[in-house]
């Protein structure tokens, strides 16, 4: 009977013997083996430097031949293996990490196992597609889950042995609410909307209720802006004004219609290559020509066009894919498995843009603001209405309105061009300061370029100038020696402009030989008698048809073409690739300079991330691929930079780097759950996804915490308790603003100037010139931004330059941050203006006054200890304005209530987010 059992058990035993032992012990490559390589081995064999012929990076470079002719590691047989042998060589010279402390007994003999189990290599986490049907754990805790997202978090806080906090107050859960969704604090009213309401929909109501206000895109446009580098200015030394705005309106609406993050994403990387572009489609593309642009004279314009190009890529690596990609420029990734040359197959897709560092920024869209918009448009149908068929647009329509009010202009032989419309230029040509409307500095043998230019019908040229010491004009054909068609001389206009402007402009008018066809048109400088350092100021460029149908039209129909000619419209650089005939071929640089070209490349993407379908793909296929099913990196990017807007850190924390060298997620199925989920069942919407995770218990967690918590979870990285996080420099300004009643709600437009210290001045003189009236008091995200001066008040609070892509503001705490509240007139003034405002509600009874207000900062009712404290401030201060400091103020009251609220802005309530 015995023996029997035994014989049946026998095979069963061994089996699971076997089973448990080979499961047990099975060792992780990405667990436990690559930590080891990445801190000790990678910085001498990996991407730079493959000491002794040996790599770590690939699997097929670890596994083949080093230097020595035979394998370092040899599958199985740890003993013969040669990375197993040095670890513990007993000549220093070659005991690995060389120069460095051996490795522990444990790491050896892991390293040992792994070889000795068949040196099994695993894709770092990062290139491997996140599973489609990831299981939701099941919870035994007590606090109920909401969705799915607390089941991953508390089945983590079990294993930790933590609990999640009880749900926060209803009036603190309102103002995280409001300051997450629309980057402003609730009004006293909504409080009590929401305290009032006990239905169980209130809480959901209410997100639904803040996502759909056009607060929103105001609010989460500010975190794309530092991944986009938005500007208003170009950068570098100059540092020289750009019209960019409309991106930034672009943006903000393209959060408030919760347009799906893949259209969102190919419109900015490809708007320009979609089959029929709209002006929209255009302006988004203006996110990547938001890279710097050198102003500077004499500067090789080739090798900031190839600057631009390269930041490019490494920005688009770094806002979707978190990747590194900017390190592959000079030599392989040190750490991450992408050669060198594979920055050059994506610098290709790039590589093909028309912009070349300009000053001009050419290409651009040209669009209108509404209400130019209108007239415009009301314009062209009525000149249109009386035009005869052969000169008549066939419809006016609303996009494109420029375009069309040039081809009508154009078909009556009315025919001005901007002179800083040119196409090419030699050096020493630049623009005039702060508008760059003109062109200036024109030295000698200097030139101009206009391409396919129709000169069929043209008789003369005529030019808008102004000079201080004359000069010659030659213009020329197809190129700088080309034949000349036609000569003058520029007189002198103005003996003395001052600054940049020249006070009057004069007409040179030149006849020209006449030419057929559309040719290159050059406009090529040269001195007159004297030596002159600066020739002339070039304003308009105006070509003269020999019988402009216009002229056959009555007086008022002209005057309404200039007028029409006059119509100012808003620039913005977009992006827009060469003809194919024109294409540029791209190539590897030797260590990252652009000046030593090496082996020529086609597009593509990195091997380790996948292969493109299409055999020539271009930036269209590109952006395609980043939000296709095939992405493993996309969807997990961006989950993670909602996931930190909203908590404070990413779940992986790193947001800017998902390489090998990351710091570690702390949740890595939640991320890919929500990743997979994002993509699939939310179809990409933003809006889908913030709703998710505001509606889980996770998030409406109250921010208390205790020693436990502090013990286990001191960063609450596993949300033991809800974030608690400082307010982004933005949400400061824009609550005082709010809670003082200053707020200007105006939307959309272009930047704006709010107070900032007089005199502050640049390389190239005054720029700040302070916005009138109620423009002073809008939001922050339309304040000028300029990269050399950043506005102080939010450099105080953490925000970037954006001279480069940001993927996260480092949150710090300094007392200059208490100076700024204290003392920036943005703060005084809106302390002031909530002073008058309690003081007018609540003249009466001053302390109610305070008790009531104070909440709009704290959320909850103030205990009194604080009301008290406060009301003592006021009765201090009012007795020092009426007393010893009589003379100071004109009215004590408000000076002292003013005392009384700005240190109501002072307080931690006012810039924590709880
Ligand atoms: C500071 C630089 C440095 C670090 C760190 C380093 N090595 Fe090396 N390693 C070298 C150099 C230089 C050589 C070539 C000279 C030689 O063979 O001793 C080499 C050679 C080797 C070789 C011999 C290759 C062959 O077959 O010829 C192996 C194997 C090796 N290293 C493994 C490792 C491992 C494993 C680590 C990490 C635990 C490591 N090294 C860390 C510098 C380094
Ligand atoms: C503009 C060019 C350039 C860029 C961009 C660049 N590197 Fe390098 N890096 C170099 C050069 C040059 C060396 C020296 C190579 C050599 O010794 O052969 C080097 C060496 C290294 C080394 C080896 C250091 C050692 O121990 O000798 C590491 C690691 C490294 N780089 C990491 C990075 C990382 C990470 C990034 C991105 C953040 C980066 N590099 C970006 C040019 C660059």
């Amino acid at each position: 009977m015995k023996s029997r059992y035994l014989i049946f058990l026998m095979p069963l035993i061994v089996v699971l013997t076997y089973w448990m032992w080979s499961g047990e012990e099975k060792i992780s490559y990405n667990r436990q083996i690559r930590p080891i390589i990445n801190n000790k081995c990678i910085s001498c064999h990996g991407g730079v430097k493959q000491s002794g012929g040996f790599s770590l990076l690939f699997e097929e470079e670890a596994k083949m031949n080093t230097e020595s002719g035979k394998p370092a590691i040899i599958p199985g047989d740890a003993g013969a293996s040669e990375m197993v042998k040095r670890l513990t060589h007993h000549d220093p010279e070659m005991r690995m990490p060389l120069g460095k402390a051996p490795l522990s007994t444990e790491e050896i003999d892991l390293i040992k196992e792994w070889i000795n189990q068949g040196a099994n290599w695993e894709k770092h986490w990062a290139y491997i597609a996140p599973k489609k049907e990831i299981e939701v754990p099941e919870v035994s805790m007590d606090v109920p889950a909401q969705n799915e997202i607390d089941h991953f978090i508390f089945k983590k806080l079990e294993e930790i042995e933590l609990r999640p906090n009880e749900e926060a107050p209803k009036e603190l859960l309102l103002r995280r609410l409001s300051l997450d969704i629309t980057g402003l604090p609730p009004t006293l009213e909504a409080y009590e909307e929401f305290i009032s309401d006990t239905s169980p929909m209130a809480y959901e109501k209410t997100v639904d209720k803040l996502l759909a206000s056009p607060r929103f895109g105001e609010k989460w446009a500010a975190f794309w802006m530092d991944l986009a580098r938005y500007s208003d200015s170009k950068g570098y030394e100059k540092d020289l004004h750009r019209e960019i705005w409309k991106y930034r309106d672009w943006l903000i609406n393209a959060f408030n219609q919760d347009m799906p993050f893949d259209q969102f994403t190919i419109a900015q990387l490809a708007g320009d290559l979609l089959p029929k572009p709209t002006e929209s489609d255009l302006l988004a593309t203006a996110f990547h020509r938001n890279t710097m642009a050198n102003d500077e004279g004499g500067t090789n314009d080739e090798e900031f066009r190839v600057a631009a190009v390269m930041e490019r890529v490494g920005t688009t690596y770094e806002v979707w894919q978190s990747t590194t990609m900017a390190c592959v420029q000079c030599h392989s990734h040190p750490y991450d498995p992408i050669r060198h040359v594979e920055f050059y197959q994506s610098q290709a897709f790039f590589n093909n843009t028309q912009d070349k560092d300009l000053y001009n920024e050419q290409p651009k869209v040209f669009t209108y603001q509404a209400e130019d918009k209108q007239k415009v448009k009301e314009l062209l149908s009525w000149v249109n209405d009386k035009l005869k068929p052969s000169e008549k647009l066939p419809k006016i329509s609303d996009e494109f309105l420029h375009q069309q009010k040039e081809d009508l202009l154009y078909n009556l032989g009315y025919r001005k061009v901007e002179a800083e419309e040119f196409q090419d230029k030699s050096r020493f040509i630049e623009l005039v300061a702060h508008d760059q409307e003109s062109i200036w500095q024109v030295q000698d043998s200097s030139w101009i370029m206009f391409e396919n230019v129709d000169l069929d019908q043209v008789t003369a040229i005529s030019l808008g100038y102004a000079s201080i010491y004359g000069a010659q004009l030659e213009i020329r054909l197809d190129s700088m020696l080309g034949e000349i068609i036609g000569k003058g001389n520029f007189g002198i206009t103005d003996k003395n402009f001052p600054g940049n402007k020249p006070k009057d402009w004069e007409t040179l008018k030149v006849p020209i030989k006449p030419v057929s066809g559309k040719r290159d048109v050059f406009y090529y400088f040269k001195k007159d008698k004297t030596f002159a350092q600066d020739l002339i100021r070039l304003d308009w460029v105006f070509y003269h048809e020999k019988s402009p149908s216009i002229d056959k039209y009555p007086q008022s129909i002209q005057a309404k073409l200039v007028e029409l000619s006059n119509a100012k419209p808003v620039q913005t650089p977009i992006l827009k690739d060469l003809p194919k005939s024109n294409s540029r071929k791209t190539y590897v640089f030797e260590r990252g300079d652009w000046r030593s070209k090496g082996e020529e490349v086609k597009a593509g993407i990195p091997e380790i991330m996948g292969t493109l379908s299409s055999q020539e793909p271009n930036r269209l296929d590109f952006a395609k691929w980043l939000v296709s099913g095939e992405n493993t990196l996309t969807s997990r990017v961006f989950v993670n930079r909602i996931w930190e807007q909203l908590f404070g850190y990413g779940i992986v924390e790193s947001m800017e780097d998902f390489g090998s060298q990351s710091i570690p997620a702390s949740h890595p199925e939640l991320l890919d759950w929500l990743a997979v989920n994002f993509q699939d069942e939310m179809k990409w919407s933003m809006k889908t996804l913030i709703k998710k995770i505001l509606m889980s218990q996770s998030y409406r967690q109250s921010s208390t915490t205790d020693e436990q918590k502090m013990k286990k979870d001191p960063y609450n990285k596993y949300l033991s308790r809800g974030s608690r996080t400082r307010l982004p420099a933005e949400t400061i300004r824009d609550q005082a603003l709010a809670i003082s009643g200053l707020l200007n709600e105006k939307q959309l437009g272009p930047s704006v100037m709010p107070y900032q210290p007089e005199n502050i001045i640049s390389f190239n003189g005054k720029f700040w010139f302070p916005s009138e009236g109620e423009e002073k008091y809008r939001r922050a995200v339309y304040t000028y931004w300029k990269r050399t001066h950043p506005y102080p008040s939010f450099v105080t609070f953490d925000s970037p330059s954006r001279e480069i892509c940001t993927s996260r503001r480092i949150r710090t705490n300094t007392p200059l941050q208490s100076l700024v509240l204290l003392n920036d007139p943005v703060y005084i003034e809106a302390a002031e203006a909530w002073a008058q405002r309690i003081l007018k509600e609540s003249a009466g009874d001053i302390k109610r006054g305070i008790e009531k207000n104070l909440q709009l900062v704290t959320a909850k009712k103030p205990e009194s200890e604080k009301v008290e404290v406060l009301h003592k401030l006021y009765l201090e201060s009012l007795a020092y304005y009426e007393g010893e400091g009589k003379d100071l103020d004109e009215n004590a009251q408000l000076a002292a209530m003013r005392i009384v609220s700005n240190a109501m802005l002072n307080l931690d309530e006012f810039v924590t987010r709880r």
